[in-house]
């Protein structure tokens, strides 16, 4: 095999052909990898990322910035908006998709991070926990909403593998769709040059779960969704046990709004929190993710003494599926975020250097880009304790511990809300481990209308 007249043209011109160097000592194989994923890349537009890299995102004007109008949790017609979602479930118009294309590095997993096993008594996985909510909401209202799964090439295999093993957690095999994100290459700071993992391979890494878009509608799955009537996608992170997948007040919400893409936020417990900020920009929804936020701004206080950037994200949404199709429609979609990383790669000389300080570029794209771009939105305030638990680190904040905490605590709220007491600390804390199965209950009202009110809770309950 021989490298194509034209592809070594054009590493030529971008001065890129360093990245043949070791063509004569590749095998076949590796040749037609390297060759494929040369072919893959845009190197006109990485050219211009990285004659950008300098210009790297700046926060709007401060001037620029106002509050969005945010329902409350507790809205008074949280039951008719109740009633809105659940017809719209019924009559099959939802979809529900997870981006799982993250590496989950900060946790130190070594496979994806939806097979981690979170459940504090069953150890089920966070897909099984999330597909089990998918399940129990067709079971609910008689029609299945779609699982759809974003993955990554360090992803896709392992979790398709976890999902077929477990006979889909019970889902209609029909019923799952996996997808796969794209990838974008690294640069080298210095010199822009493209970066080795190998010889015969360019270092790639995902495109940010901004990617979901365009690998939504390259796969053609956005249309065959919408040609069966899907018309709202119910969008989450899998790091989020807590998720009400297809809240059906927040659909309802949506659908009166005529929303094209809709939010949740929780309050935000400190002013650096590592939550994407939604507020209004020049009249739009906009979110100002936390790794641009400076600290003048998120240390700003109104005169109530709140933050004045209060609303974090849960990054949990529902899109409209005709706003989905005529932004994909467009060329360039979302801007990429520029990221410095330390990325190890393969000198001249062929040897792996383990940089010690940044020494490349990475390029991500991120969803909430897309929210600027809708004529009618909807922010729908939910709180931590009812919804959000991410799983992102080892130990420490947002670790297992704390997340298997927070699972517990949801059950001894149910669990109180239907009238029985568990032990407690000290502290007021529950003093045994608790966990509801999402096919035993989805919410509170219905683990109250299933528990036998006469249950004594002694030691870990798991009600299943
Ligand atoms: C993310 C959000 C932040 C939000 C917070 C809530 C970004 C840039 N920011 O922060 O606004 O408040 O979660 O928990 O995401 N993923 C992919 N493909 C990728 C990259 C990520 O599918 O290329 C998925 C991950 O699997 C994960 C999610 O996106 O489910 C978030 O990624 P993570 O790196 O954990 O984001 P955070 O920085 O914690």
């Amino acid at each position: 095999m021989t490298v194509p007249a034209e592809l070594r043209q054009k590493l030529q011109q971008y001065r890129q052909e360093h990245v043949l160097a070791w063509w004569d000592r590749l095998t076949e194989n590796e040749r037609r990898q390297l060759i494929e994923q040369l072919s893959s890349i845009d190197l006109d537009r990485l050219t211009r990322l990285y004659a950008e890299r300098e210009h790297t995102y700046r926060p709007p004007d401060s001037s620029r910035i106002k509050p969005l109008a945010i329902v409350p949790a507790d809205a008074p017609d949280n039951a008719a908006m109740r009633a809105a979602g659940e017809e719209t479930l019924r009559r099959g118009e939802v979809a529900a998709l997870v981006v799982a294309g993250g590496q989950g590095s900060r946790l130190g997993f070594d496979h994806p991070k939806g097979m981690y096993p979170i459940g504090p008594i069953s150890r089920k996985s966070l897909f099984q926990i999330h597909a089990e909510k998918v399940l129990a909401l067709g079971r609910r209202y008689g029609k299945q909403p779609p699982f759809l799964i974003m993955t990554s090439p360090a992803t896709d295999a392992e979790t398709r593998q976890f999902f077929a093993d477990h006979a889909y957690f019970g889902l209609p095999r029909e019923e799952v769709f996996f997808f796969c994100q794209g990838t974008m290459p690294a640069l080298d700071l210095a010199t822009g040059k493209l970066l080795l993992e190998a010889p015969g391979r360019l270092f790639l890494s995902p495109d940010g779960h901004g990617g979901t878009l365009t690998a939504l509608s390259k796969s053609g799955l956005l249309e065959q969704l919408r040609r069966r009537g899907i018309r709202h996608l119910f969008y989450f992170q899998v790091d989020n046990p807590l998720v009400k997948v297809a809240d059906p007040i927040f659909l309802g919400r949506h659908l009166a709004q005529r929303s094209e893409a809709s939010s949740k936020i929780v309050p935000k417990q400190g002013p650096k929190d590592r939550l994407g900020n939604l507020v209004l920009v020049d009249g739009r929804c906009t979110m100002i993710e936390y790794s641009d936020l400076p600290d003048s701004l998120a240390n700003e206080r109104d005169a109530n003494g709140r933050l004045r950037l209060w609303a974090g994200s849960p990054a949990i949404h529902i899109f409209d599926m005709d706003f989905l199709a005529r932004v994909t429609a467009g060329a360039g979609l979302l801007p990429f975020h520029i990221a410095r990383k330390k990325v190890p790669y393969l000198d001249d000389t062929g040897q792996i250097v383990q940089p010690q300080k940044e020494n490349a570029l990475k390029f991500e794209r991120f969803i909430f880009d897309v929210l600027p771009l809708a004529e009618r939105w909807l922010v729908m305030e939910t709180s931590h304790r009812e919804e959000f638990a991410p799983l992102k680190n080892a130990e420490g904040a947002d670790s297992p511990q704390t997340v298997q905490a927070a699972l517990t605590n949801l059950a001894a709220d149910w669990l109180r809300c239907a009238g029985i007491e568990v032990p407690r600390t000290a502290n007021g804390e529950p003093a045994v481990a608790l966990e509801v199965s999402p096919l035993f209950a989805l919410d509170a009202e219905e683990f109250a209308a299933r528990v036998d009110r006469n249950i004594r809770i002694n030691g870990a309950t798991y009600f299943v």
